[in-house]
């Protein structure tokens, strides 16, 4: 089934022209466009609703709180969390992981303890804990991918120990588009006593997340790449965890008594919020969560099937494409290399014509030095990617093709 040209109409960006030609947008994987309800929210906020949250002392105030916290409540149920006050607000993925590794890393990590993360992991799931590690002088080791870019599980299951502390793992791979089966790998660290956090900065668009049927103790995601503005993104944790972390960052909002040598700090998620938050950027975030659930997970998945068995059977008529990424489950991502060639040139040639693609190590250095490649070409597709789209693109492959090789 194709997503109705309803779904294209809401996104104006996609009227834009490049160089002349009709945008084609494949880089949803860096960031998704936005859809006319998720501008809307902001604007209204912006024009009509400015006033800062959990400071009431008029009407705008109090109004701007209620939507704020309805969006936690979005949240809440849109990850499937017991409880709103499990929904922290962040700038991002990023903030978040760096949130937790400065915060989860002191409160547990000894010397000689153990984090595992995957070599297919993006560098916000890896620097953020070598900066934990060297502070607790404990140690990274890494999960292997395998040829088809799977994670190596068997493996996996020797590394765990009594030392391995914190497991984290992307959900879906941003440079493979492999879809790990993190339930599986979270029942054995468990087994172990390790803490589980799920980077669900891609999956978050295309699949429906429960955090209980993952099995993990934290989850992280960005708005961008949910249709929501930039500057905003969530770190779920299990209350019982967030209990007993220390604040991130000092301030306002943040505390219940200041005296001039010590503070008392507010119970979870306040304790993690100091300072005014993206008030905006949440209450698009909020109308971006509507615009998802309207259209369903199962249409988005299966949009997402069709566009992608397009490509892959086109690029098999173009023939001579390097493939990365061949994952049984997969989603969103093709990423490939004309073999012989950079995939930055690649790329300047896509984009020559309208076609925005991403070309390089997709901030996944040690994935790359895996397949001991430089970096690849990465198309990424949304619930907005047309088969006109498709055709676009493997035309602009085909060309690339012809004047580079
Ligand atoms: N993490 C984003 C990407 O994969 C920026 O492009």
């Amino acid at each position: 089934m194709s997503l109705d040209q309803d779904i294209r109409a809401q996104f104006p960006q996609l009227n834009r022209s490049i160089r002349g030609q009709r945008l084609i947008y494949l880089d949803s994987g860096a960031t998704t466009l936005k859809p006319g309800s998720v501008i809307e929210a902001v604007k209204q906020n912006m024009a009509q609703g400015t006033a800062n949250v959990h400071r009431g002392a008029h009407l705008l105030s109090d109004e701007a709180t209620e939507k704020f916290e309805d969006v936690r409540e979005k949240l809440r149920a849109f990850v499937g969390a017991d409880d709103r006050s499990e929904i922290v607000f962040t700038k991002g993925t990023t903030e978040a992981i760096n949130l937790l590794a400065s915060t989860l890393g002191p409160t547990i990590l000894k010397p000689g303890d153990e984090i595992l993360l995957s070599q297919m992991e993006h560098h916000s799931n890896i620097v953020p804990w070598q900066m934990a590690a060297q502070l607790a002088g404990a140690k990274i080791r890494y999960i292997p991918v395998l040829e088809d870019g799977s994670l190596d599980f068997a493996t996996f299951k020797t590394m765990l120990s009594n030392k391995t502390k914190i497991v984290s793992l992307v959900h879906l791979s941003n440079a493979l588009g492999t879809i790990n089966p993190l339930s599986r790998f979270f029942k054995e660290a468990k087994a172990k006593g390790a803490v589980c956090v799920v980077d669900a900065a891609q999956s978050v668009s295309v699949l429906d997340i429960d955090v209980d049927e993952l099995g993990c103790d934290f989850l992280v995601f960005s708005g961008h790449k949910l249709f929501a503005p930039t500057g905003v993104g969530v770190l779920y944790g299990r209350k019982a965890w967030l209990e007993k972390l220390p604040p991130y960052q000092g301030g306002g909002s943040m505390i219940s008594e200041v005296r001039e040598d010590s503070s008392d700090y507010l119970p979870p998620p306040h304790r993690f919020e100091a300072g005014t938050p993206p008030i905006a950027e949440v209450l698009g975030l909020g109308a971006a969560i509507d615009f998802v659930k309207d259209i369903g997970f199962a249409n988005i998945r299966s949009h997402e099937r069709l566009i992608m068995q397009i490509v892959e059977e086109g690029a098999v008529r173009i023939g001579g494409i390097q493939r990365y990424g061949l994952a049984p489950d997969r989603s969103h991502v093709f990423s490939f290399l004309i073999p012989g060639v950079h995939p930055s040139d690649v790329g300047a040639i896509l984009d020559e014509q309208g076609i925005a693609v991403r070309a390089g190590h997709h901030c996944c250095q040690p994935l790359m030095r895996r397949f001991g490649i430089p970096g690849t070409v990465r198309a990424s597709f949304s619930v907005y990617t047309s088969e006109a789209d498709v055709a676009g693109f493997l035309q602009g492959v085909q060309k690339a093709k012809e004047l580079l090789t």
